[in-house]
């Protein structure tokens, strides 16, 4: 029986999770870099549910020791331990499987994703030469914002270390799909379980683009419930900014993004076929060089990029839009790695 963050979301929480940790045979490490904050702690909380995870690696420079002390006493089989620090960043690493990295600043009212740049590229970039440096075979999964430059950014320390391959390293953009399927449910009265939209292109504002035509089930809207729907997909980061007014971004709903990805991605790894995520991943898709489009994953990372598929003339339109804007935001990425 698959576990995901969605079967454990309609099932005994409890039973389940203990149900599966005793008869799973799998042993990963997953580190989660940023693991202290906004996002860190909850994602960390339903990753620590996974039967497929024997070690939860923590780090942060800040409040590590008490974040892994507090999620230690769950009595579910992965083992906690907290590292706090540059100091403590190789033990963290060493033996990872999997490593996701949601640390850095968030959002504040007013701010586009991009207005992150100066702060957050600098961090990943240092995660990133410890990941290539101490587990340069792990899956890489990027939340810092902007990933649409992150991720390039971690591409070049991967490629400077000698140690790149781009079917391990990953924007997570899961928290795009995880929205266009909630909201689209609700607009058409459907079980959100059984809904399922792929989202493409990048992770901000325009360069989100929503698959509406290729949903399961199939929905249809009128020209103009379409323009809203796909602008409500691609300015839900912000309607969260603006509710939590200056308090930060999207940390719970971020947070199941993470897990989902990670599960999928371990349940992958064990070998589980068929198992599709939209990811925004090295690309040759469109002319920007980064894309997102759904990925099929097996043991070695991307096993096959499912492409775009056959889109409608208004995801055609508002594709083409974006490709400026998403070559801009790679070249920011990459000029950054190339002068730092
Ligand atoms: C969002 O989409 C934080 O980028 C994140 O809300």
């Amino acid at each position: 029986m698959a576990f995901s963050v969605r079967a454990l979301a309609s099932q005994n929480i409890r039973c389940s999770v203990r149900q599966f940790s005793s008869t799973s045979q799998n042993n990963a490490k997953v580190a989660v870099l940023g693991a202290s904050g906004g996002i860190g702690q909850p994602m960390s909380l339903l990753i620590k549910q996974s039967p497929l995870v024997s070690h939860l690696s923590l780090y942060d420079i800040a409040n590590t020791p008490g974040v892994a002390a507090d999620l230690s006493h769950i009595e579910t089989k992965a083992k906690v331990t907290g590292h706090q620090g540059p100091d403590q960043l190789q033990e963290c690493l060493e033996g990872c499987s999997v490593v996701i990295i949601p640390a850095g600043v968030p959002r504040k009212p007013g701010m586009t994703r991009d207005d992150l740049f100066n702060t957050n590229a600098s961090i990943v970039k240092t995660l990133a030469e410890g990941c290539a440096k101490y587990c340069p075979k792990a899956m890489i999964g990027i939340i810092s914002n902007p990933v649409n430059s992150t991720v390039p950014i971690t591409t070049e320390v991967f490629k400077a270390a000698g140690v790149y391959d781009p079917r391990r390293i990953f924007g997570v953009s899961t928290l795009d799909i995880v929205r266009a399927n909630t909201f689209i449910a609700e607009a058409k009265g459907l079980d959100v379980g059984a809904t399922n939209c792929p989202v493409i292109g990048g992770h901000s504002g325009i360069t989100i683009i929503p698959l509406v035509s290729q949903c399961t089930p199939k929905v249809s809207f009128s020209d103009e419930d379409l323009q809203k729907m796909t602008e409500r997909i691609q300015n839900a980061g912000t309607e969260v900014v603006n509710a939590k007014a200056g308090a930060g971004s999207a940390t719970l709903s971020m947070a199941y993004a993470g897990a989902r990805f990670t599960f999928s991605l371990l349940e992958a790894m064990n070998g589980k076929q068929g198992v599709i995520e939209c990811a925004f991943v090295k690309s040759e898709l469109t002319e920007a060089t980064y894309f997102a489009s759904p990925l099929l994953l097996g043991p070695n990372g991307i096993e096959r990029n499912l492409g775009l598929g056959t889109l409608s003339n208004f995801e055609t339109k508002i594709l083409n839009e974006c490709i400026e804007e998403l070559k801009k935001n790679i070249a920011k990425g990459e000029e950054f790695a190339a002068n730092n």
